[in-house]
Protein backbone atom coordinates (compact mmCIF):
# COMPACT_ATOMS: atom_id res chain seq x y z
CA UNK A 1 0.00 0.00 0.00
CA UNK A 2 1.27 3.35 -0.99
CA UNK A 3 2.79 5.47 2.01
CA UNK A 4 0.24 8.07 3.59
CA UNK A 5 1.03 11.97 2.72
CA UNK A 6 0.78 13.82 6.17
CA UNK A 7 0.85 17.90 6.58
CA UNK A 8 0.80 19.74 9.30
CA UNK A 9 1.25 23.40 9.68
CA UNK A 10 2.88 25.64 12.62
CA UNK A 11 2.16 29.34 12.72
CA UNK A 12 4.91 31.72 13.71
CA UNK A 13 2.97 34.16 15.16
CA UNK A 14 3.93 33.49 18.47
CA UNK A 15 6.69 31.12 20.55
CA UNK A 16 5.75 27.31 20.32
CA UNK A 17 4.58 26.49 23.93
CA UNK A 18 4.23 23.70 25.62
CA UNK A 19 0.51 22.76 24.07
CA UNK A 20 2.22 22.54 20.50
CA UNK A 21 4.42 20.09 22.33
CA UNK A 22 2.18 17.61 23.69
CA UNK A 23 -0.48 18.29 21.51
CA UNK A 24 1.43 17.55 18.11
CA UNK A 25 4.81 18.32 17.84
CA UNK A 26 6.13 15.22 19.86
CA UNK A 27 4.15 12.92 17.97
CA UNK A 28 5.02 14.31 14.65
CA UNK A 29 8.98 13.29 15.96
CA UNK A 30 7.71 10.19 17.40
CA UNK A 31 5.47 8.51 15.44
CA UNK A 32 4.16 10.45 12.21
CA UNK A 33 7.62 11.14 10.74
CA UNK A 34 7.88 7.43 10.06
CA UNK A 35 4.94 6.47 9.41
CA UNK A 36 4.08 8.58 6.39
CA UNK A 37 5.67 11.03 3.73
CA UNK A 38 5.20 13.99 6.65
CA UNK A 39 6.14 17.75 5.26
CA UNK A 40 6.31 20.14 8.51
CA UNK A 41 5.70 23.45 7.22
CA UNK A 42 6.38 27.04 9.33
CA UNK A 43 2.87 28.36 7.89
CA UNK A 44 4.72 32.29 8.17
CA UNK A 45 2.38 33.94 5.06
CA UNK A 46 -0.20 32.90 7.80
CA UNK A 47 1.40 35.26 10.26
CA UNK A 48 0.84 38.26 7.87
CA UNK A 49 -2.83 37.74 8.43
CA UNK A 50 -2.60 39.92 11.67
CA UNK A 51 -0.81 43.02 12.70
CA UNK A 52 2.53 42.29 12.77
CA UNK A 53 6.21 43.24 13.16
CA UNK A 54 8.89 42.28 10.63
CA UNK A 55 11.84 41.40 12.21
CA UNK A 56 9.57 39.71 14.94
CA UNK A 57 7.92 36.92 12.24
CA UNK A 58 11.77 36.34 10.77
CA UNK A 59 12.72 35.61 14.31
CA UNK A 60 9.54 33.33 15.29
CA UNK A 61 9.92 31.66 11.68
CA UNK A 62 13.51 30.93 11.58
CA UNK A 63 12.93 29.37 15.71
CA UNK A 64 9.84 27.42 14.75
CA UNK A 65 12.17 25.57 12.62
CA UNK A 66 14.54 24.95 14.76
CA UNK A 67 12.58 24.03 17.76
CA UNK A 68 10.84 21.53 15.28
CA UNK A 69 14.49 19.84 14.54
CA UNK A 70 15.04 20.05 18.05
CA UNK A 71 12.26 18.32 19.08
CA UNK A 72 13.23 15.41 16.77
CA UNK A 73 12.04 15.57 13.48
CA UNK A 74 14.78 14.84 11.38
CA UNK A 75 15.59 15.91 7.56
CA UNK A 76 16.54 12.44 6.17
CA UNK A 77 12.96 11.16 7.24
CA UNK A 78 10.50 14.12 6.74
CA UNK A 79 10.35 17.13 4.61
CA UNK A 80 10.84 20.25 6.63
CA UNK A 81 10.45 23.63 5.28
CA UNK A 82 8.85 27.20 5.17
CA UNK A 83 5.69 28.19 3.68
CA UNK A 84 6.70 31.51 1.90
CA UNK A 85 10.03 29.61 0.18
CA UNK A 86 7.24 27.59 -2.22
CA UNK A 87 5.24 29.68 -4.95
CA UNK A 88 3.14 27.44 -4.96
CA UNK A 89 1.02 28.09 -1.88
CA UNK A 90 0.15 30.92 -2.77
CA UNK A 91 -0.69 29.94 -6.77
CA UNK A 92 -3.35 27.33 -5.70
CA UNK A 93 -4.65 29.67 -2.70
CA UNK A 94 -5.95 32.18 -5.81
CA UNK A 95 -7.70 29.06 -7.09
CA UNK A 96 -9.16 28.38 -3.93
CA UNK A 97 -10.56 32.15 -3.34
CA UNK A 98 -11.98 31.22 -6.89
CA UNK A 99 -13.42 28.04 -5.12
CA UNK A 100 -14.55 29.36 -1.90
CA UNK A 101 -17.91 32.05 -1.48
CA UNK A 102 -17.63 35.30 0.38
CA UNK A 103 -20.78 33.66 2.43
CA UNK A 104 -18.03 30.92 3.75
CA UNK A 105 -15.47 32.44 4.28
CA UNK A 106 -17.37 35.42 6.35
CA UNK A 107 -18.75 32.53 8.63
CA UNK A 108 -15.66 31.07 9.70
CA UNK A 109 -15.75 31.50 13.45
CA UNK A 110 -12.07 32.74 13.79
CA UNK A 111 -13.01 35.65 11.68
CA UNK A 112 -16.32 36.16 12.93
CA UNK A 113 -14.74 36.25 16.37
CA UNK A 114 -12.03 38.98 14.85
CA UNK A 115 -14.77 41.06 13.59
CA UNK A 116 -17.83 40.73 16.19
CA UNK A 117 -19.25 43.85 17.76
CA UNK A 118 -18.01 46.63 16.15
CA UNK A 119 -18.20 47.92 12.29
CA UNK A 120 -14.90 50.22 12.80
CA UNK A 121 -13.32 46.75 13.97
CA UNK A 122 -14.35 44.91 10.98
CA UNK A 123 -12.57 48.00 9.21
CA UNK A 124 -9.13 46.91 10.66
CA UNK A 125 -9.46 43.51 10.01
CA UNK A 126 -6.89 42.68 7.13
CA UNK A 127 -8.70 41.03 3.99
CA UNK A 128 -6.30 37.95 4.16
CA UNK A 129 -7.55 37.06 7.49
CA UNK A 130 -10.85 36.82 5.80
CA UNK A 131 -8.86 34.46 2.86
CA UNK A 132 -6.50 32.78 5.24
CA UNK A 133 -9.10 29.54 5.29
CA UNK A 134 -8.05 29.43 1.07
CA UNK A 135 -4.77 29.67 1.73
CA UNK A 136 -4.56 26.82 4.38
CA UNK A 137 -6.58 24.59 1.74
CA UNK A 138 -3.87 25.20 -0.59
CA UNK A 139 -1.51 24.30 1.83
CA UNK A 140 -2.91 21.05 2.18
CA UNK A 141 -4.43 19.99 -1.07
CA UNK A 142 -1.27 21.20 -3.05
CA UNK A 143 0.27 17.68 -1.18
CA UNK A 144 -2.30 15.07 -2.06
CA UNK A 145 -2.49 15.28 1.97
CA UNK A 146 -4.31 12.41 3.13
CA UNK A 147 -3.99 13.22 6.42
CA UNK A 148 -3.75 16.84 8.79
CA UNK A 149 -3.57 16.35 12.30
CA UNK A 150 -6.09 19.35 13.47
CA UNK A 151 -6.34 20.85 17.37
CA UNK A 152 -9.79 22.19 18.56
CA UNK A 153 -10.10 25.56 16.67
CA UNK A 154 -8.88 24.23 13.36
CA UNK A 155 -11.50 22.20 12.96
CA UNK A 156 -13.79 24.29 10.93
CA UNK A 157 -11.18 25.36 8.59
CA UNK A 158 -9.84 21.72 7.86
CA UNK A 159 -13.81 20.77 7.08
CA UNK A 160 -13.79 23.99 4.71
CA UNK A 161 -10.25 22.36 3.35
CA UNK A 162 -12.33 19.40 2.82
CA UNK A 163 -15.42 20.78 1.04
CA UNK A 164 -13.50 22.88 -1.26
CA UNK A 165 -11.61 19.52 -2.62
CA UNK A 166 -14.91 18.06 -3.15
CA UNK A 167 -16.59 21.17 -5.09
CA UNK A 168 -13.25 21.57 -6.84
CA UNK A 169 -13.35 18.19 -7.95
CA UNK A 170 -16.85 17.95 -9.11
CA UNK A 171 -16.21 21.18 -11.33
CA UNK A 172 -13.31 20.53 -12.99
CA UNK A 173 -12.47 17.00 -12.61
CA UNK A 174 -10.47 14.90 -10.32
CA UNK A 175 -7.22 17.03 -9.40
CA UNK A 176 -6.91 16.88 -5.42
CA UNK A 177 -6.96 13.99 -2.29
CA UNK A 178 -10.03 14.93 -0.13
CA UNK A 179 -7.88 14.80 3.51
CA UNK A 180 -9.17 13.62 6.62
CA UNK A 181 -8.64 15.03 9.99
CA UNK A 182 -7.02 13.66 12.53
CA UNK A 183 -7.01 14.82 16.32
CA UNK A 184 -4.58 14.82 18.88
CA UNK A 185 -5.60 12.70 22.05
CA UNK A 186 -8.14 14.61 24.42
CA UNK A 187 -5.35 14.26 27.31
CA UNK A 188 -2.87 16.30 25.44
CA UNK A 189 -5.04 19.24 25.11
CA UNK A 190 -3.43 21.57 27.31
CA UNK A 191 -5.20 23.88 28.87
CA UNK A 192 -4.03 27.54 29.92
CA UNK A 193 -2.35 27.38 33.45
CA UNK A 194 -4.14 30.98 34.09
CA UNK A 195 -7.19 30.42 32.36
CA UNK A 196 -7.95 26.39 32.14
CA UNK A 197 -11.12 27.35 29.74
CA UNK A 198 -8.56 28.64 26.93
CA UNK A 199 -5.96 26.17 25.19
CA UNK A 200 -2.75 26.90 26.20
CA UNK A 201 -1.36 29.57 23.38
CA UNK A 202 -4.65 29.68 21.43
CA UNK A 203 -5.46 32.90 24.05
CA UNK A 204 -4.19 36.55 24.26
CA UNK A 205 -4.12 35.19 27.76
CA UNK A 206 -0.71 36.06 28.22
CA UNK A 207 2.77 34.80 28.98
CA UNK A 208 1.71 33.87 32.85
CA UNK A 209 -0.91 30.81 31.57
CA UNK A 210 1.48 29.53 28.59
CA UNK A 211 5.08 27.59 28.92
CA UNK A 212 6.96 28.17 25.89
CA UNK A 213 9.51 25.34 25.07
CA UNK A 214 12.48 28.06 25.37
CA UNK A 215 11.61 28.87 28.86
CA UNK A 216 14.47 29.21 31.57
CA UNK A 217 13.91 25.91 33.68
CA UNK A 218 13.17 28.50 36.31
CA UNK A 219 10.38 30.11 34.41
CA UNK A 220 8.69 27.00 33.83
CA UNK A 221 8.48 26.23 37.38
CA UNK A 222 7.87 29.67 38.78
CA UNK A 223 4.32 29.34 35.87
CA UNK A 224 3.56 26.20 36.92
CA UNK A 225 3.56 26.73 41.08
CA UNK A 226 1.45 29.49 40.26
CA UNK A 227 -1.28 27.82 38.20
CA UNK A 228 -5.02 28.48 39.13
CA UNK A 229 -6.65 25.37 40.79
CA UNK A 230 -9.75 25.98 42.54
CA UNK A 231 -8.82 26.66 46.51
CA UNK A 232 -10.42 23.37 47.32
CA UNK A 233 -7.47 21.22 49.59
CA UNK A 234 -7.77 17.77 47.81
CA UNK A 235 -6.75 16.70 44.28
CA UNK A 236 -9.30 14.54 42.14
CA UNK A 237 -9.50 14.08 38.27
CA UNK A 238 -12.83 16.29 36.90
CA UNK A 239 -12.37 18.38 33.85
CA UNK A 240 -15.85 19.62 34.29
CA UNK A 241 -15.79 20.62 37.98
CA UNK A 242 -11.78 21.63 38.45
CA UNK A 243 -10.30 22.18 35.10
CA UNK A 244 -6.98 24.14 37.05
CA UNK A 245 -6.25 20.47 38.79
CA UNK A 246 -7.24 18.72 35.70
CA UNK A 247 -4.59 20.51 33.41
CA UNK A 248 -2.07 19.93 35.96
CA UNK A 249 -2.94 15.87 35.90
CA UNK A 250 -3.26 16.35 32.42
CA UNK A 251 0.05 17.86 32.43
CA UNK A 252 2.02 15.69 34.45
CA UNK A 253 0.50 12.40 32.49
CA UNK A 254 1.40 13.48 29.07
CA UNK A 255 5.03 14.31 30.76
CA UNK A 256 5.45 11.11 32.51
CA UNK A 257 3.37 8.28 30.86
CA UNK A 258 0.70 7.75 33.29
CA UNK A 259 -2.68 7.66 33.44
CA UNK A 260 -4.49 11.04 34.82
CA UNK A 261 -7.07 9.69 36.74
CA UNK A 262 -4.44 7.33 38.30
CA UNK A 263 -2.23 10.06 39.29
CA UNK A 264 -4.73 11.59 41.00
CA UNK A 265 -5.02 9.02 43.34
CA UNK A 266 -1.16 9.26 44.19
CA UNK A 267 -1.59 13.26 45.64
CA UNK A 268 -3.44 14.58 48.69
CA UNK A 269 -2.35 18.51 48.32
CA UNK A 270 -2.35 20.53 45.07
CA UNK A 271 1.02 21.66 45.92
CA UNK A 272 3.05 18.17 45.94
CA UNK A 273 0.85 17.77 42.20
CA UNK A 274 2.41 21.47 41.12
CA UNK A 275 5.59 20.69 42.38
CA UNK A 276 5.94 16.83 40.25
CA UNK A 277 4.20 18.51 37.39
CA UNK A 278 6.92 21.34 37.20
CA UNK A 279 10.13 18.89 37.67
CA UNK A 280 8.25 17.02 34.86
CA UNK A 281 8.03 19.72 32.64
CA UNK A 282 11.46 20.70 33.19
CA UNK A 283 12.47 17.42 32.69
CA UNK A 284 10.61 17.04 29.19
CA UNK A 285 11.80 20.19 27.59
CA UNK A 286 15.52 19.98 29.07
CA UNK A 287 16.71 18.20 25.98
CA UNK A 288 14.51 20.25 23.61
CA UNK A 289 16.47 23.65 24.94
CA UNK A 290 19.66 21.95 24.61
CA UNK A 291 19.37 20.50 21.12
CA UNK A 292 18.17 24.01 20.40
CA UNK A 293 20.73 26.12 21.69
CA UNK A 294 23.20 23.79 19.70
CA UNK A 295 21.56 24.38 16.34
CA UNK A 296 21.20 28.13 17.03
CA UNK A 297 24.93 28.24 17.21
CA UNK A 298 24.63 26.65 13.68
CA UNK A 299 22.91 28.80 11.36
CA UNK A 300 24.18 27.17 8.26
CA UNK A 301 22.92 23.96 8.94
CA UNK A 302 19.16 25.62 9.33
CA UNK A 303 19.55 27.63 6.46
CA UNK A 304 20.59 24.10 4.34
CA UNK A 305 17.66 21.71 5.94
CA UNK A 306 15.09 24.60 4.86
CA UNK A 307 16.58 25.20 1.30
CA UNK A 308 16.24 21.48 1.11
CA UNK A 309 12.97 21.00 2.35
CA UNK A 310 11.75 24.14 0.07
CA UNK A 311 13.30 22.27 -3.05
CA UNK A 312 11.41 18.98 -2.16
CA UNK A 313 8.09 20.47 -1.32
CA UNK A 314 8.20 22.19 -4.81
CA UNK A 315 8.60 18.93 -6.38
CA UNK A 316 5.86 17.58 -4.70
CA UNK A 317 3.26 20.82 -5.26
CA UNK A 318 3.96 21.44 -8.90
CA UNK A 319 2.75 18.99 -10.60
CA UNK A 320 -0.89 19.33 -8.83
CA UNK A 321 -1.14 22.61 -8.81
CA UNK A 322 -0.13 22.90 -12.94
CA UNK A 323 -2.72 20.48 -13.27
CA UNK A 324 -5.34 22.79 -11.17
CA UNK A 325 -4.09 25.72 -13.54
CA UNK A 326 -5.19 24.01 -16.54
CA UNK A 327 -8.47 22.03 -15.05
CA UNK A 328 -10.18 25.61 -14.55
CA UNK A 329 -9.12 26.72 -17.73
CA UNK A 330 -5.59 28.82 -17.55
CA UNK A 331 -3.88 28.12 -21.02
CA UNK A 332 -0.95 26.78 -19.60
CA UNK A 333 2.47 28.36 -20.46
CA UNK A 334 4.79 26.64 -22.66
N1 LIG B 1 -4.42 28.14 10.24
C1 LIG B 1 -3.81 27.22 11.16
C2 LIG B 1 -3.93 27.75 12.59
O1 LIG B 1 -4.51 28.75 12.82
C3 LIG B 1 -2.37 26.98 10.81
C4 LIG B 1 -2.27 26.31 9.51
C5 LIG B 1 -2.07 26.92 8.32
C6 LIG B 1 -2.33 24.92 9.25
N2 LIG B 1 -2.01 26.01 7.32
C7 LIG B 1 -2.18 24.78 7.85
C8 LIG B 1 -2.52 23.79 10.05
C9 LIG B 1 -2.25 23.53 7.25
C10 LIG B 1 -2.58 22.55 9.45
C11 LIG B 1 -2.44 22.42 8.05
O2 LIG B 1 -3.42 27.17 13.49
Amino acid sequence: MARKQFFSGVQPSGHLTLGNYLGAVRRWADEDQDRADALFCVVDLHALTVEHDPARVRRLSRQAATLLLASGLDPQRCTVFVQSHVDEHVRLSYLMECTASDGELRRMRRYEERTAGSRARAGEVRLSLLTCPALMAADVLAYGTDEVPVREGQAQQLELTRELAVRFNRRYGPTFVVPKATRPRVAWRVRDLQKPASEMGASQAGAAGSIFLLDEAETVRRKVLRAVTDGRPDVAYDRVERPGVANLLDVLAACSGGEPEALAGAYDACGALKEDAADAVVELLRPVRERHAELAADPGYVDAVLRAGAVRARELARPRVDAAYRAVGLLPAV
